[in-house]
């Protein structure tokens, strides 16, 4: 099955074309519409199977068969033979043997909301009679599935899923993959035979490092671990599978064929065997002992809907502290004589159901770049995109970084994009989908000029970024004061960007200084400011005036100076212009600042206009001299420097940051000899390395942080 350019097109119009309908009405009310969305249908299963790489999001993919689904039910005479709803799944590649599974590997049923699962309680007891039904919940990997066959305790084939009856034979690639045991002691259970599934992963490291070097190839990146694994598994060459780092998690045994044998110790061992397989928390503990990697630690056993319906929200607020991707939790009836009564239906199993958690992808048209000029001059495009919804946010713009980054997602304007919001990150483009391009997209030109002053901008060499280095240019001076009144710089309450804004076109506000000389008599005639919010604003600017120095020094923008380096900074001095008279040396003794930041801050202090701004604030009652905050008697982590890396589980990192400092704990930038806590979270990378190497400097976990915290609190005088 080939499509060309021409359908592809076409087909990817009607997926645009179909999709708010299938998010906006139940079920598909046009005969000529439902034919499409088989078609449809077909083409993205073929884009997602068989090529691996899909055109439209999952969630989008699910919600166009769904809605098919939701049809066929009303009408059930429209359902033709040839529906997707009628089959499992997909077509074969044909460079790879096709293999019969023993038993066909099914997909599962998704929910979305916790009534879902409520409902497949509900018909869970209703088919068994049972009252109370005990289940297993374990992640649901975001990866390839495949099946594995063991024969007298050794790895003799490996599959793909391929349409669910017969898959892709990949035993030589599988091979590659250190977490899949090539033999098993299944015989120590009377076991002579036995089909696993599993998934096969990338962790969100490898992945990263692998999209990296691909972009550095100057090929297309892929636009999640799931592409990644699914691609890697039909490589040709095996060594190029083994460079990809792939894991797996084996989740589901399939089929048993137990030893017959009359000897005494057989039996004993099948007895043993059957116990186990009695359930599918047993059948984990059971491969995990035999040095197969299950999901033993990861599952969860529940007596009751309501603890799996917490559970799940738990694990899906906790999804990004896991090193791989999951997409959901698959909840399973623990009892395995329970799941042969329920048994399945063409598409899915009764006994088990995927709970998916909230889409992070979505795929959506950019229709132009704008360029914003910021604080320190820095040009940043942005793309603007035909707004989309995204995990319950309307997403219509997306920063852009720079030109590189431009270049290496070969990203045009009318380009159909992938986009992805993680959690509480910042929303990305993943990639462009240069297959759609019907010839109409424009190349994105980056401007030669400031697009607010208009003045000619430069690039450093050894900088991705172009820069208006006019240092009037109202975008800079505008985004400099913003960022001045700012919640972790001097943060003036109620005074905020649009108030800075608004302030500034009038011609109330000019420059840092004119936040202390404000009219508030001419404010005070505008629109919306009555005398409760000039009071409020006036006590805020009174306020900010005795902000410790650091905050100032953060507040100036000085480049390459945030919130730790000021506080650094603020340390040693009396008087904020005592800057003034040193050297880029003597910077450079401090705490993580090196050869640019001193360059920077040296730079800032040489400047007469600073100086004179500096002098100016001073003069309006802005504190300059270093009131040096009183440090804990407890002594205990006085002058101890502390690093966080990683993702903390209980707190966020600034909080953490100030519970050290509340206890006179220092916080430093990066790793070197100076540093002596290192507390690690989840996904630590680089930093965690580096500290290793360093035998002076503790690791310590977040555990661990917190007793070192609470020790000296208990400790400290009263
Ligand atoms: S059980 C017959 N358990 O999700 C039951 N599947 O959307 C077989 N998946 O095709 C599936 N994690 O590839 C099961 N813990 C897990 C899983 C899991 C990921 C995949 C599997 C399946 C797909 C269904």
């Amino acid at each position: 099955m080939i499509y060309d350019s021409h359908t592809l097109q076409h087909l990817t119009h009607e997926t645009n074309r179909l999709l708010p309908l299938a998010q906006s009405t139940p079920i598909c009310a046009d005969e000529n519409d439902m034919a499409q969305l088989r078609e449809i249908l077909h083409f993205h299963e073929h884009r997602y199977y068989v090529l691996s790489a899909p055109l439209i999001a999952d969630y989008e993919y699910d919600q166009l068969f769904k809605w098919l689904v939701a049809t066929e039910l009303q009408f059930p005479e429209k359902r033709t033979p040839d529906s997707p709803t009628l089959r499992i799944g997909s077509s074969l590649n044909s460079q790879f043997q096709t293999v019969a599974h023993l038993v066909p590997m099914l997909s599962l049923d998704n929910s979305y909301q916790p009534e879902d699962l409520i409902d497949f309680n509900r018909k869970v007891l209703e088919l068994s009679g049972a009252t109370q039904v005990t289940y297993c919940v374990e992640p649901k990997f975001d990866g390839a599935s495949i099946s594995l066959l063991y024969e007298n305790d050794r790895l003799t084939r490996a599959t793909t899923r391929g349409d669910g009856v017969e898959g892709e034979e990949i035993t030589q690639n599988i091979r590659q993959i250190r977490s899949i045991p090539l033999q098993a002691s299944f015989s120590d259970f009377g076991i002579k035979q036995i089909e696993i599934r599993g998934e096969v992963i990338m962790s969100k490291q490898s992945f990263d490092a692998f999209n990296r070097e691909l972009s550095a190839q100057g090929s297309n990146v892929l636009a999640n671990p799931r592409n990644a694994a699914a691609g890697s598994l039909r490589m040709k060459d095996t060594r190029e599978v083994a460079r990809r780092k792939l894991d797996a998690f084996l989740y589901h045994i399939s089929y048993v064929l137990l030893d017959d044998t009359n000897n005494i110790q057989v039996q004993a061992a099948v007895a043993k065997g059957k116990q186990q397989l009695a359930t599918h928390s047993g059948s984990l503990e059971l491969l995990w002992e035999l040095g197969l990697r299950s999901p033993e630690k990861e599952k969860r056993v529940f007596e009751n809907i309501n603890q799996v319906i917490i559970y799940c929200a738990e694990a899906e607020a906790g999804r990004d502290n896991l090193p791989y991707e999951i997409d959901g939790m698959v909840i399973k009836v623990n009892s395995i004589d329970l799941q042969d009564q329920l048994g399945m239906t063409s598409h899915h199993p009764r006994w088990a159901i995927a709970y998916k958690f909230k889409a992070r992808q979505a795929t959506t048209q950019l229709l132009g770049v704008e360029f914003q000029v910021g604080r320190t001059g820095a040009v940043t495009p942005v793309a603007k995109l035909a707004p989309v919804s995204l995990g319950g946010v309307t997403i219509s713009s997306i920063s852009i970084h720079n030109e590189e980054y431009i270049r290496e997602k070969q990203l045009m304007i009318g380009d159909r994009v992938l986009i992805e919001r993680a959690g509480d990150v910042i929303p990305q483009i993943v990639q462009s989908l240069p297959e759609l391009r019907n010839g109409s997209e424009t190349a994105i030109q980056f401007p030669t000029h400031c697009p607010v002053c208009k003045s000619e901008l430069f690039k450093e060499e050894t900088e991705a970024v172009w820069r208006c280095i006019n240092i009037e240019c109202e975008a800079q001076v505008i985004e400099k004061i913003i960022h001045f009144v700012s919640k972790d710089a001097m943060d003036i309450k109620s005074f905020g960007e649009a108030n800075v804004r608004k302030f500034y076109e009038m011609g109330l506000l000019k420059d840092i200084p004119g936040i202390y000389t404000l009219p508030l008599d001419l404010v005070a005639g505008l629109e919306g400011f009555g005398r409760k919010s000039i009071d409020n604003l006036q006590s805020a600017i009174e306020a900010s005036k005795q902000q410790p120095l650091h905050r100032l020094i953060y507040g100036l923008g000085i480049r390459f100076v945030g919130e730790t380096t000021a506080k650094t900074l603020a340390n040693p001095i009396t008087h904020l212009l005592d800057y003034r008279n040193i050297s880029e040396e003597h910077l450079m003794a401090l705490e993580d600042v090196g050869k640019k930041v001193a360059a920077s801050i040296h730079a800032f202090f040489s400047n007469p206009q600073n100086i004179e701004m500096l002098e100016q604030l001073e003069k309006l009652g802005v504190q300059l001299v270093n009131q040096k905050k009183e440090v804990p008697a407890s002594g205990a982590l006085t002058g101890k420097s502390f690093l966080f890396t990683g993702t903390l589980n209980q707190f966020t990192r600034k909080q953490a940051e100030e519970m050290a400092e509340a206890q006179g704990g220092v916080i430093v930038g990066s790793v070197s000899a100076k540093l002596n806590y290192l507390v690690v979270g989840a996904d630590a990378g680089s930093k965690l390395e580096k500290a290793k190497k360093i035998n002076t400097i503790h690791v310590i976990s977040e555990e661990e942080f917190i007793q070192l915290i609470q020790t000296t609190q208990n400790n400290a005088p009263a």
